[in-house]
């Protein structure tokens, strides 16, 4: 299948590798990304010569995002009507074989959420994770409020996703939110070495190994992406939504009225 924002492609015949290529918006993330990214995703995952799949993005951006310019027009009935993000972001949750994220420069909002919807992240020294929707007029609408907290604390969820402040590769591995943190230039290396590693294990065991901790980690986590998922639809009937957004594009400073 040809893909226009995606470059894919595998590895040692073992490994499947999906770049994500937007490079004009720092790969922020528009429907089409992630329609492409589930139909790539899940066809790895059918295909049986494919041990492990890795997500990536280019040296400046992971993911800068969701689409802010797809998103600034929407009203609540859009994304409660259309259930934007539920219906295509979640294909990723669907993927049995160990998925990870090589992540290198931004990786903010919806980035940062679908870095921590893999199952987990290698980081160069370069990148930077962050929840900055607050300075938008909308909070994390792709698990960002759950995932997040479980990964590094409440108290640094809760500084990010109210502050927007970001936080370093060092500090991301202190806090448990990437499992190792390499140089810029080792970054494909490293997780090509790790995903190697894992498609030398028995397959039917690393599935299970991926499901048994996913139930671990997640709990009740499906409530509570629900839930902020309603929340998130919700700004989108806020003035301030539509002021943060446009004021993004314009490149100017927003003025909230706080309604
Ligand atoms: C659309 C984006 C974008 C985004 C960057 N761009 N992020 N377009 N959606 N999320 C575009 C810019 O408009 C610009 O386009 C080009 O990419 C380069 O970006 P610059 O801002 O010029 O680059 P720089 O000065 O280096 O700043 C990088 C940056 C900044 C700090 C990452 O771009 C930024 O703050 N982006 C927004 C980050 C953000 O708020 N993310 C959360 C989005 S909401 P032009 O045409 O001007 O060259 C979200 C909701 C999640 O993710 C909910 C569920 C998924």
């Amino acid at each position: 299948m040809a893909y226009e924002t995606l470059q894919v492609r595998t590895e040692a015949g073992q490994v499947g590798i999906v770049t994500l290529h937007r490079p004009k918006q720092l790969n922020a993330l528009n429907d089409q990304l992630m329609d492409e990214l589930g139909a790539a995703l899940k066809a790895f995952d059918a295909d049986d010569a494919i041990g492990c799949i890795v997500v990536t993005g280019s040296e400046k951006a992971f993911a800068a995002g969701a689409d802010i310019s797809a998103m600034a027009k929407y009203e609540f009935a859009d994304v409660y009507g259309r259930d934007f993000i539920s219906r295509n972001w979640e294909a990723i949750r669907s993927i049995r074989k160990p998925v990870i994220a090589a992540v290198s420069g931004f990786a903010l909002g919806g980035g940062c959420e679908l870095a921590m919807m893999c199952d987990f992240i290698i980081a160069a020294e370069n990148a930077k994770f962050g929840q900055p929707e607050i300075k938008i007029g909308i909070i994390p609408g792709a698990g960002g409020t759950q995932r997040l907290p479980r990964a590094v604390g409440k108290s640094k969820a809760m500084d990010m996703v109210l502050t927007s402040r970001m936080m370093d590769a060092q500090e991301a591995e202190r806090a448990g939110l990437v499992s190792r943190v390499v140089p810029l230039d080792k970054l494909m290396e490293e997780t090509l070495g790790a995903a190697l590693a894992i498609c030398q294990m028995p397959r039917l065991a690393a599935m299970a190994a991926k499901e048994s901790v996913n139930r671990a980690f997640e709990g009740a986590l499906s409530d509570g992406v629900q839930f902020e998922r309603r929340l998130f639809h919700a700004m989108f009937a806020t003035a301030d939504q539509k002021e943060g957004m446009d004021a993004f594009l314009a490149k100017r400073t927003p003025a909230f009225g706080h309604r």
